[in-house]
């Protein structure tokens, strides 16, 4: 033992260089003065359980001629960061929410786009409309005071809205539009952090992610880098106004969807990259299940007429986020560097692109689209089938993509 660590100090003495590095980088990893992205943070990595690249590639089908790049962009530069997109029973619509924090539907070409609702009553146009600007870093600042709707739907029985706000919880407004009302802002006697999507419940319960217990919207980026696994499932029942954890300790829980018949919902774990089955009815009630690994990132899923689910996925991981991901201790190093997040990111390969997919029922993956190059859709959020076409949302930039489809 002692032999060693003499060899080691002879190593060191001999190699002034290599002592002078070995300074330089364990300086640059206690950042003293938090100049690192995650300065500041309570910064602690974890390992996830991620199924291998390769192996969730074998089985997944590729989309070789790259078809949702022959979509269209629409309403360019119209709308900002519009996640979720919605259609009311006239079939009015999309609806969606934006960056700017308003609920925003439109009509038709003569009309154009109108605000529809607020989340809150302390929005004002001046405080929080930035246009393009509101999908970039700019909007941060202000993002909590003007809220960041995401999650959208509809209760075809009643009109209302449903909203998951990032900020503001579970609110619902009314079919004529307006001010939110909230519904749900705590559980357990702590402010929800991170609402995301939500579904509706025949028997009137709402089912809402709520994406960590920790890291809000702006800092959704450390939830994936440190693999937060604080999420939760939650279930707010109007009869009694309460709120119920349904399920915890998930890996940035995003989407919700229930099945046609109501007997399941699926959600996706955004981190892990999976889509997960929830029972509610049946002899496997109350249990969860995985459906699929996916290759990429996933966000929202929503369902089509026939009962199939659309899920919609950055793609894909790369080989160092894969030892990232796996190496807890390697983030920790790495992200601790003090040089901005965004060349951390790009440096680790974060060259995106999306990939929709559309499964059964029983999990089988009926269709793949994908735009490999990017052309039309570089980051999506959520696919909604309507009338032979798809509408897809995108929480990071000014439009909306269609497509024909089948
Ligand atoms: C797509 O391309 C891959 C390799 O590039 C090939 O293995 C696969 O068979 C192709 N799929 C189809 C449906 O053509
Ligand atoms: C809204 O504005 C009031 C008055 O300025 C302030 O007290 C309150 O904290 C604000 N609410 C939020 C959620 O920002
Ligand atoms: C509605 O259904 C959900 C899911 O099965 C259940 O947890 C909840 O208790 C039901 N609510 C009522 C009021 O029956």
């Amino acid at each position: 033992m002692e032999r060693r660590i003499q060899l080691r100090d002879e190593l060191l003495l001999q190699h002034p260089y290599l002592l002078f590095l070995l300074v330089v980088i364990g300086f640059l990893v206690m950042d003293p003065f938090d100049l690192s992205p995650v300065g500041g943070l309570d910064f602690r990595p974890v390992r996830n359980h991620v199924a291998p690249y390769n192996q969730v590639m074998e089985s997944w089908p590729r989309d070789n001629r790259s078809r949702l790049g022959q979509g269209n962009l629409e309403f360019v530069d119209e709308i900002f960061g519009p996640e979720s997109l919605e259609f009311d029973r006239w079939g009015r619509g999309p609806y969606t929410g934006l960056a700017d924090g308003r609920i925003v539907r439109w009509m038709g070409k003569d009309v154009g786009w109108e605000t529809f609702a607020l989340v809150t009553h302390n929005w004002t146009e001046k405080l929080c409309v930035k246009g393009k600007d509101s999908t970039t870093s700019k909007q941060w600042k202000v993002e909590q005071q003007c809220g960041r709707p995401l999650g959208l739907r509809f209760d075809k029985q009643t009109g209302n809205l449903y909203i998951a706000d990032s900020y503001y919880g579970l609110l619902v407004v009314r079919p004529e539009g307006g001010i939110a009302t909230p519904l749900s802002t705590e559980v357990e006697g702590k402010p929800i952090l991170f609402a995301n999507d939500l579904d509706i419940h025949r028997n009137g319960s709402i089912f809402f992610t709520d994406t960590s217990k920790r890291y809000n919207r702006v800092n959704h980026f450390f939830i994936l880098l440190e693999g937060d696994s604080s999420g939760r499932l939650l279930r707010y029942d109007p009869p009694t106004g309460t709120t119920h954890v349904v399920l915890e300790g998930l890996a940035f829980p995003n989407g919700v969807q229930l099945s046609k018949d109501h007997n399941f919902l699926l959600y996706t774990e955004t981190t892990n990259c999976r889509l997960m089955k929830y029972w509610l009815e049946g002899p496997k009630s109350g249990s969860i299940e995985l459906v699929a690994n996916l290759p990429g990132f996933p966000d929202n899923v929503r369902l089509n007429e026939k009962g199939e689910f659309w899920v919609a996925i950055d793609c894909c991981r790369t080989k160092i986020q894969e030892t990232l991901i796996q190496n807890p201790w390697m983030r920790n190093i790495y992200f601790r560097l003090p040089i901005p997040m965004r060349y951390l990111a790009r440096m680790v390969g974060m060259k995106m692109y999306t990939v929709i997919s559309l499964f059964n029922e029983k999990g089988e993956i009926l269709d793949v689209l994908e735009d490999r190059k990017g052309k039309v859709m570089k980051l999506v959020s959520e696919v909604r089938e309507l009338n032979g076409k798809l509408w897809i949302g995108t929480v990071a930039h000014n439009h909306i993509a269609t497509i024909n489809y089948p």
